[in-house]
């Protein structure tokens, strides 16, 4: 649909950015902070690039005045973040550890002071090492409990002052890396087990939006799901179904539980067929069906395009973590769909392919099937940037991909999504989980490398003036 002109963004839209707490902070054991299986994993030889770690990261536990500052001048509206569970309880229940706490009570109201939004996530993958150790995590029906009072933990420390909560990132994810490719900790390559821990953690995310409105919580919460929209290659009808299996496996299969507490029907069958169906005791659809998120959070980052893949077909392939263009292998799940290169994209550096036509399509499908709000919090392009000598960075690259997505947004809301804001990733640069600091997101270079020995100076990327004038007209001129 084109239109002729295009609805302006809200008054109250939420320009934001966004982190997670192992990826900038650093301080990994400072003040009483636990250990999470993400400190444990970085040290195995091997899993990240370059064997990088958080230990440092970009210091952002130290320097996050200085990081405010940064988002005021730029005119921010909202700074989405999340809490290290390590840091409130250090094995993952018990005593609350108040300098942990501390923290993120300054740093909450330092934003405030601000005029910024703060936006947390309660769970952002760096999960308590001791409950890794003592019940295997996720594996366990316990972390249900415990996952639930560290949440409510929180909800009471902020209430009033944050509006804005993120139950679980990309469960899809984190669930997947760590169970199934083993490129995130438990570093397990198991479906049966990956699609236990997912219901486990389908049950944990509905136990805690209950609990926040159970309590009356002002504000809203909801999960942040990676949404990757699939297409088909061609209009062979083959080729259409292996779209629609991936959409349902890949995209349903957690959207409709969030959304109405359902797994998809034909993604189910598929799972029950190869043995990897996760075990629903009595008691879990009520559970998953009386939770009602107030909005759907979306990390949007790409498309994937589709094609029929047998039975005996293409599996799970490696991922390019090491930046040199195409060097992705070809990933697929027998029986159901193989990922293929869409001739219609550009791809980043890393295989990413760079599609926001493919954002507005996701705002549109999610605002058809569920008819719920949403709240993009997370979209950006990571790439290699180069900080010239009189310290500019000139990252024209991110600025186009940026503002090509705002306009998939714009035209989004002119077809009658309800958005409430857009957080890119990421507002300064950060650790990549597994790829170092070589691919770099934020709006604000900071002076930090694989050797982990950069000054971390802060510098503002041109990106940043960019978005900067994009929050003050309210992205009128997009
Ligand atoms: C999302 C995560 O998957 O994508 C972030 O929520 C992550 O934590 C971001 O950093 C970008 O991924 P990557 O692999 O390029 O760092």
């Amino acid at each position: 649909m084109e239109h002729q002109t295009l609805t302006s963004f809200p008054n109250d839209f939420l320009w934001g950015s966004a982190s997670a707490a192992y990826q900038v902070e650093g301080a990994w054991q400072e003040d009483g902070k636990g250990e999470s299986v993400w400190d444990r994993f970085v040290r195995i030889p091997g899993k990240t690039f370059k064997g990088t770690n958080g230990d440092l990261a970009v210091d952002h536990y130290h320097r996050f005045q200085e990081d405010i500052a940064l988002m005021k001048e730029q005119g921010l509206k909202a700074y989405r973040f999340s809490i290290a569970w390590t840091r409130i309880f250090p094995t993952g229940r018990g005593e609350v550890n108040q300098a942990g706490l501390a923290f993120y009570q300054e740093l909450v109201d330092e934003l405030i002071k601000n005029d910024i939004e703060p936006m947390v996530t309660l769970y952002h993958w760096d999960l308590p090492q001791a409950l890794q150790d003592e019940y295997n995590g996720w594996e366990s029906r316990q972390i249900i409990e415990d996952f639930t009072k560290y949440a409510e933990t929180l909800f009471e420390a902020f209430r009033g002052k944050v509006h804005y909560w993120i139950s679980l990132n990309e469960q899809n994810v984190f669930t997947s890396l760590g169970y199934l490719l083993a490129v995130h900790p438990p570093g397990v390559t198991d479906p049966k087990r990956m699609y236990a821990v997912n219901h486990i953690a389908n049950l944990a995310n509905a136990s805690v939006i209950n609990k926040f409105h159970e309590l009356k919580m002002p504000g809203k919460i909801g999960p942040s799901f990676a949404y990757t929209p699939n297409y088909p290659i061609n209009s062979d009808p083959k080729n259409i179904l292996a779209a629609e299996n991936a959409e349902d496996l890949m995209a349903n299969y957690w959207m409709d539980v969030y959304m109405w507490g359902k797994y998809p029907i034909a993604a189910m069958k598929f799972l029950e067929e190869q043995g990897w169906a996760p075990t629903i005791e009595a008691g879990d659809e009520e559970l998953l069906e009386s939770a009602k998120p107030d909005f759907l959070g979306i990390n949007y980052y790409q498309t994937a395009t589709n094609a029929f893949n047998p039975l005996d077909g293409v599996g799970a392939g490696k991922m390019n973590t090491t930046g040199k263009k195409g060097s992705s292998e070809e990933t697929g799940v027998p029986g159901m769909y193989k990922k293929v290169e869409n001739p219609f994209v550009e791809r980043t550096n890393w295989d990413w392919e760079i599609d926001p036509e493919g954002l507005r399509i996701a705002l549109r499908r999610i605002t058809s099937r569920y008819r719920t709000p949403i709240l993009i919090t997370e979209n950006g392009l990571g790439e290699y940037d180069k900080l010239t000598d009189d310290k500019k960075i000139h990252d024209e690259y991110r600025i186009n991909y940026l503002a090509n997505h705002v306009k998939a947004i714009k035209e989004a809301i002119s077809d009658g999504a309800t958005v409430l804001g857009y957080c890119t990733w990421s507002y300064t640069d950060l650790l990549s989980w597994l790829n170092g600091y070589q691919k770099r997101y934020g709006f604000v270079y900071v002076d930090q490398d694989e050797t982990q020995e950069g000054s971390l100076e802060r510098y503002k990327k041109d990106s940043y003036y960019w978005y900067q004038s994009v929050i003050k007209e309210n992205g009128e001129s997009i």
